[in-house]
């Protein structure tokens, strides 16, 4: 038996007959760029989100560098984020020319410490990046709080969030701008690159809009500096009736996260902490161990895949060296990245084989 970390086509199967023919007279029109699709999912998105705007682009990079671009971030600006990310988050800044300013996270929830984010802002500082790294929502209201106080721009990075809720509150909703990524394998995955900002700032919207088309204000004419960041039409299609699924997928999930922390209840390893205000949506099932290597090792003589998310934190990654700014202390980021190991997760998993994913953890345990 083999169990893959993720299969996507098996979700594929889902919607394949409602995907096909879409695509189809997607083909027929010859209208491939933004358009009709692309709208639709973006007020489709924005609904879901709880917010007024969502404009989409082609990647989840795109969107967090078209949000700080938005938010006038520049050069000689700081950004404070947390150092256990994908390193888009914090390349992202780096497109900017600002200087990212990387801090520890709270071991229990893999997200930013809160406690560190004041005694490093200072004049310099001008946004937060608040990352909810797995799909497990940060502490989202007391980062907003430390925003206001400093009028500081709050950028959620939600590329592994969708459907994610904090207080009964949409992940997203509550910063200046939320960013997603739609690459295949998140919870909400295009079959191809995408992403989007949302937003309730009319302004950012509209100067979002322009940013992912050079800028444009009208045909040729140049208002602010911009890129060719256009979401393709198919992926809008796809993305329009991937949504309609999410929230089951979303569910599936979480039952699956719940199968898997039963059945691992007595082992010697340590599960993520979810707020009790806050629903996690498993993007990734981690847990951590200081066995990870032998334990990752074990499971694929055994069929079965898993991930590291991510074996080395963004400020011992070389391409960053001397140009982050970083807290002194590190040692829950560095414990975590020597520790985490992603089990497989999604929707279609089977049940029977969490079981025996979690039987084949208890045979290594009996064993070293
Ligand atoms: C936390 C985080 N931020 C940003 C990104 C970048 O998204 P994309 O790969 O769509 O550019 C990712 C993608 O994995 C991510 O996980």
């Amino acid at each position: 038996m083999l169990i893959k970390y993720l299969d996507l086509t098996a979700q594929y199967r889902k919607i394949q007959s409602q995907a096909e023919p879409v695509i189809l007279d997607i083909l027929k029109s010859g209208n491939y760029c933004l358009g009709e699709y692309v709208a639709s999912f973006e007020n489709d998105f924005a609904a879901y989100c709880d917010t007024k705007f969502c404009v989409t682009c082609n990647s989840g990079t795109s969107a967090l560098h078209m949000a700080l671009l938005a938010a006038g971030i520049k050069e000689g600006d700081e950004v404070i984020t947390t150092t256990s990310t994908f390193v888009a988050t914090v390349a992202a800044i780096r497109l900017v020319k600002a200087t990212p300013v990387l801090l520890d996270i709270s071991l229990k929830t893999l997200n930013l410490s809160t406690d560190s984010i004041e005694p490093h802002i200072n004049h310099k500082t001008k946004a937060v990046i608040a990352v909810h790294l797995h799909g497990n929502p940060c502490e989202i209201d007391e980062i907003n709080r430390i925003c206001r106080k400093y009028n500081l721009i709050l950028i959620e990075d939600a590329a592994q969030a969708h459907g994610s809720t904090f207080k009964g509150v949409k992940i997203g909703s509550v910063g200046d701008m939320a960013c997603f990524s739609f690459y295949p394998g998140k919870n909400l995955g295009a079959c191809g690159e995408g992403g989007a900002v949302i937003t309730n700032n009319s302004f950012y919207a509209e100067k979002l809009r322009m940013i992912r088309d050079w800028g444009c204000e009208k045909k040729y004419i140049h208002l602010y500096e911009g890129y060719n960041y256009r979401m393709d039409a198919i992926q809008g299609a796809l993305l329009g009736i991937k949504l309609q699924y999410l929230e089951e997928w979303t569910e599936l999930r979480i039952q699956k996260a719940e199968l898997y922390k039963k059945s691992l209840a007595k082992k010697p390893l340590r599960l993520t902490q979810v707020l009790p205000e806050a629903r996690h949506v498993y993007h990734v099932f981690a847990v951590m161990t200081e066995f990870r290597d032998e334990l990752k090792k074990y499971l694929y003589q055994h069929g079965i895949e898993t991930g590291i998310h991510y074996p080395v934190p963004v400020h011992k990654q070389p391409i960053f060296s001397g140009v982050c700014k970083s807290s002194n202390n590190m040692s829950n980021s560095e414990t975590a990245c020597g520790q985490l190991l992603s089990l497989p997760i999604y929707p279609e998993l089977d049940d029977n084989k969490i079981i025996y994913i979690a039987d084949v953890i208890n045979e290594f345990y009996i064993r070293t």
